[in-house]
């Protein structure tokens, strides 16, 4: 109502309300650096293309004279009664496109209502994320670890700073093939953002500090803060040839270190069986796309699948997200919530992903557009509108919730 309010009034929004607008000027609003980093997906790009087509293969049906004037996109969560359906999906290196990104993003979910899931990436430290989202719910997102206890230290801050759940990224053991990144030579990474969560946590800087002190030969030159946050990022995907050119200590531990302990390839499903046990925080794992893996989730105790294509930035020529989710949706029969994310544009996407049986979504890159042109106002504000138009998705559908919309596949 506020938002027709406005529009009737003449006042136009700071951020496009349509999304092609929306992507278009938010887009132009960032360096070309922080698009290609943002915009840019794995290979050919054909699962981004991918995640969108498959929300054109599903239509609603809308029904009649139901007299469902009162909506209800209200959704239990782990334990917490949320207003709506939607989260931020956690969204890496952001300091690209704004200082203090997810200082202004914790504002901005906080201020539209919904919680923002913490990248492991993020810019700023958990803590800092946590306080300025004050009371607002949060979720941390966690990027596993070869360190056990590194894994554990970020559980327990997790847990200190009142997140509701973890989830843990399956599809990023290793980073995709990613051309428009790799052509610019791996921004934002060579830039030293993305690693606040590493070099705020004391058992990161302990595995450096070990590892500065051990014996080793050579010349010790001085290296500068700035220059050791740059070179963990790019030494991170250049494993060798930086490394060569780093002689002293401690930077070149740290360098070391991050290389050592940012991601487990060898992942297994006995992994995940002993993460369980760690901490009481419920777990979401993001990535499932096959109804069998989400059938182990269950079996391995884990609380709720995300499907994902990590927005077609990981496997090009993967299924798209939303086709992907009926066969999930199947696996878990209702047992834990089911989650989604990669595509979602709009308010009627969302409620196409809703009917067909997610519990909620994680909207991605257009609250990052809403961030490049106004900041947390920007954010608030895509939410707010997808929110709305959801919500007139339901109601003119002949529905009181989502889950009520009748949908089936386009003909
Ligand atoms: C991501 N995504 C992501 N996921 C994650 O678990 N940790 C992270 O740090 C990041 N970082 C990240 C950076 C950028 C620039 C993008 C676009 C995406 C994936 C993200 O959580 C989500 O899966 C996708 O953004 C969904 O796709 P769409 O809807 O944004 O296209």
């Amino acid at each position: 109502e506020e938002i027709y309010r406005d529009g009737v009034s003449g006042r136009r929004p700071r951020v496009p309300t349509a999304p092609a607008e929306r992507e278009r000027r938010g887009r132009r609003a960032m360096s070309r650096a922080a698009d290609a980093y943002v915009s840019g997906g794995a290979g050919a790009e054909a699962t981004m293309r991918a995640d969108r087509a498959a929300f054109g293969r599903y239509e609603i049906v809308p029904r009649v004279l139901r007299g469902s004037v009162e909506r209800d996109l209200s959704v239990d969560l782990f334990g917490r009664r949320l207003p709506s359906p939607l989260l931020l999906a956690p969204i890496g290196a952001l300091d690209l496109v704004r200082r203090d990104a997810d200082l202004a993003v914790a504002r901005g979910a906080a201020a539209a209502g919904v919680p923002m899931i913490v990248s492991n990436q993020a810019g700023s430290p958990l803590e800092a994320i946590a306080a300025a989202g004050g009371a607002a719910p949060r979720w941390f997102q966690l990027y596993w670890s070869t360190s056990d206890d590194l894994v554990d230290s970020f559980l327990r801050r997790a847990e200190g700073s009142g997140c509701d759940a973890v989830v843990v990224t399956l599809d990023t053991t290793m980073l995709g093939w990613r051309p428009r990144d790799l052509d610019r030579g791996h921004l934002p990474f060579s830039r030293g953002l993305g690693i606040a969560q590493y070099t705020s946590d004391p058992v990161f800087l302990r595995l450096a500090a070990d590892r500065a002190s051990a014996p080793r030969s050579g010349p010790a030159p001085r290296i500068t803060p700035r220059a050791v946050r740059t070179l963990l990022e790019i030494s991170r995907h250049h494993p060798g040839g930086l490394l060569d050119n780093l002689t002293s200590p401690l930077p070149r531990a740290a360098v070391e270190t991050f290389l050592d302990v940012y991601s487990r390839p060898h992942l297994s499903w006995s992994d995940l069986a002993s993460l369980r046990g760690r901490t009481r925080l419920p777990i979401v794992l993001k990535g499932v796309l096959h109804p069998d893996d989400a059938r182990r989730a269950l079996d391995a105790g884990v609380d709720g699948p995300l499907v994902s294509t990590h927005g077609g930035r990981q496997v090009d020529g993967a299924v798209g997200s939303l086709d992907a989710l009926p066969g999930v949706v199947d696996a878990v029969a209702g047992r834990v919530p089911v989650l989604l994310d990669s595509g979602v544009r709009t308010g009627a996407d969302a409620a196409l992903a809703l009917a067909l049986g997610a519990t909620a979504v994680c909207l991605g890159r257009p609250w990052v557009w809403g961030l490049a042109l106004a900041g947390a106002g920007g954010v608030e504000q895509v939410v707010r509108d997808v929110l709305a138009e959801l919500d007139l998705t339901v109601g003119l559908a002949g529905a009181r919730t989502p889950a009520e919309v009748e949908v089936r596949a386009r003909r």
